[in-house]
């Protein structure tokens, strides 16, 4: 086959699927099942990524799109790829170097990485392992705002860009395969490192355990926007008057996302969503679309109905999982390469040229 100089591939192209079969083969079953599963009858779980298969791509050609560049700008943070690491719990069970190996992969590939506020690695040692230009912080906002505080002021310190303020999680979503696996408790040695009390000394104490908590509101959100600097995205939100309400209060960013179908079964799926919340954000603000985005043809019909970028969850657990900081990368570099061939396929120089007439949804 004759090599065009522009291509982009990695060393070795991995299928997501294979690299989640591989991670299925090496991980302890309840560990496995407790990142692939979802909530209830996995109806939402399942149509995050069915959905993408629904919706086709309509390429345009002749367009010269010699030069591509996959670069974006989010919140101040320039990021190589419009793929976000999403915020994913307990990397230390997919891999002994936990979250610092992810951090080092984002690193290296020119990610953003949202560390998950159930982090097994404190927020400090990941900052040091990686970059911290590109690092965000996930937060659920927790009942006790002192506490709450006191976990941004530790995010701030350690040199996080961003926060993300997961809002789909008012109650932890019953997951039926964690229930019959009897998966509750973290093993010994491992805790949520985020979730440590500051003592009166100014050590770190004990980690609490999250609360989910209903009474979680706007109040709440004004709240932290009071306390800090940071940017802040709202994570969760799906509903068209939502994301009007979240730019009235001045949310920085949005994460059309529906917690890759952990939380309330039978959500749509989030590309489906995608079209309304963009038509009522109207460009005010950056879209973050996550949920089933295995294909770098996924993250091109992203673009095209709306986000900004994406976000991926499950994959980058599963290269953790099969080969640490440089199983992740794998992921990140494939995706890479898939996007650029897709772009090309499609006559697009970047993001700025993906346009809603390239999807055709069946
Ligand atoms: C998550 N997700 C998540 N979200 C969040 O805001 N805080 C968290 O701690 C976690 N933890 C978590 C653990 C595991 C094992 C999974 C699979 C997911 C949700 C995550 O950020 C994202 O929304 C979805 O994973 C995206 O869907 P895909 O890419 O996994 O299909």
């Amino acid at each position: 086959m004759p090599r065009s100089p522009q291509r982009s591939e990695p060393a070795v192209h991995v299928s997501p699927r294979a690299v989640q079969s591989e991670a299925r083969r090496r991980l302890p079953p309840e560990v496995y099942d407790y990142f692939a599963g979802g909530a209830g009858d996995e109806i939402t779980l399942r149509a995050n990524e069915a959905a993408f298969a629904r919706i086709g791509l309509v390429p345009r050609v002749l367009r010269s799109a010699a030069q591509r560049d996959l670069a974006i700008e989010l919140l101040g943070c320039r990021a190589s790829l419009p793929a976000l690491i999403a915020p994913t719990a307990f990397h230390r069970l997919a891999h002994a170097e936990g979250e610092r190996a992810t951090a080092r992969a984002a690193a290296a590939c020119g990610a953003i990485y949202i560390v998950s506020m159930a982090a097994t690695t404190a927020i400090e040692d990941i900052a040091a392992a990686g970059d911290t230009s590109r690092l965000w912080f996930q937060l659920s906002i927790q009942p006790d705002l002192g506490f709450t505080e006191s976990i941004v002021r530790r995010a701030e310190a350690a040199g996080c860009r961003a926060l993300v303020v997961s809002a789909d999680a008012p109650a932890f979503g019953r997951r039926e395969r964690d229930l019959r696996n009897g998966f509750t408790d973290l093993p010994p040695g491992m805790c949520c490192e985020n979730l440590r009390e500051r003592l009166p000394s100014g050590e770190l104490g004990r980690a609490r355990d999250i609360v989910f908590s209903p009474e979680i509101s706007w109040k709440h959100f004004d709240w932290l926007r009071e306390i800090t600097r940071l940017p802040i995205s709202l994570k969760g939100v799906v509903h068209p008057e939502d994301a009007r309400l979240a730019v009235a209060r001045g949310a920085d960013a949005l994460f059309v996302s529906n917690h890759g179908g952990r939380q309330l079964d039978t959500v749509p799926a989030t590309i489906d969503l995608l079209p309304a919340v963009a038509e009522a954000v109207a460009g005010k603000i950056p879209l973050v679309l996550d949920g089933g985005v295995r294909r770098g043809t996924d993250i091109v019909k992203a673009l095209a109905l709306g986000a900004t970028a994406v976000a991926i969850g499950r994959p980058v657990l599963w290269g953790l999982a099969t080969g640490g900081e440089a199983g992740v990368a794998l992921v990140l570099e494939t995706l890479r390469a898939e996007l650029d061939l897709a772009l090309v396929l499609c006559g697009c120089r970047g993001a700025q040229d993906v346009t809603r007439d390239l999807v055709s949804v069946r």
